[in-house]
């Protein structure tokens, strides 16, 4: 079943979003020894980062047990404004103590050759994961944002992505700016234990209103596993007063 939270601001949304990553991860260390997360990419992580920084979260968690993924990437180097992976890596990863670098695991998106680099991303999942012939991982936790077109990862609406249901990582295309990207698919989304979007911003009302009334066709709304929640805030969900 999936749960919509509204809360009053960003601010609220992102801390409440820091708290969910810090329990998820301290029971799924408790309970495997390990904490397997898929990051989103785009701009609110980066009020979510900080906050789990604060010594309150941080300490919280043995950073030591926690793999990163990314569930998107641009096709830019890691050090691009635009990477997904080089904004977590210098807004938390890299702050973070204990980190094991064989356990982050960046999407190489800038390759050349983007099919292959994806089948080397899938590839390294399987191993990650210890998945065989048709399984795909099950993330204990996958992040994920919202455009205002409703599109979540990389999977844009009208996109060959969205029709993907063998492959774990694809290449596909972006509309707008105009790019390549590399994203998980929905497969990998419907097979995760816990699906987490943060969404905020009024430019998004018009796309949640779609999702919550049911029947919108709308990537977001596609991602359909069993643990499926979202936390919005009060300008998504449509009830900016004012
Ligand atoms: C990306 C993201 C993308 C993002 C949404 C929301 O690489 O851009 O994966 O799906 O989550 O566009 O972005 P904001 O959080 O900036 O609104």
């Amino acid at each position: 079943m999936t749960r919509f939270s509204v809360l009053p601001d960003p601010a609220a949304v992102c801390a409440a979003m820091a708290d969910l990553v810090v329990e998820s991860a301290a029971a799924a260390i408790d309970e495997q020894g390990i904490f397997r997360i898929a990051l989103s990419g785009g701009g609110t992580p980066k009020t979510v980062y900080p906050m789990l920084l604060e010594p309150h979260r941080r300490d919280a968690v043995d950073w030591s047990r926690v793999e990163f993924f990314w569930g998107d990437e641009r096709a830019v180097p890691p050090d691009d404004p635009q990477s997904n992976f080089g904004v977590a890596y210098a807004m938390l990863i890299a702050r973070l103590p204990n980190v094991r670098p064989a356990r982050i695991h960046r999407m190489p998106a800038e390759a050349p050759d983007l099919d292959a680099a994806a089948l080397g991303y899938e590839s390294e999942l399987r191993v990650a994961f210890g998945t065989r012939g048709g399984e795909f991982p099950a993330f204990d936790l996958v992040w994920l944002g919202m455009g205002p077109d409703g599109h979540t990862a990389s999977l844009f609406p009208g996109s060959a992505a969205l029709d993907e249901t063998e492959r774990a990582v694809v290449a596909n295309w972006a509309p707008h700016p105009r790019a390549w990207r590399m994203t998980l698919t929905f497969p990998v989304f419907d097979a995760a234990r816990r699906v987490v979007f943060v969404v905020e911003g009024k430019n998004k009302a018009d796309a949640i209103r779609a999702i919550r009334a049911g029947g919108s066709g709308l990537p977001a709304e596609r991602v359909s596993g069993e643990g499926v929640e979202w936390l919005l805030d009060a300008a998504a969900a449509g009830e900016e007063s004012g």
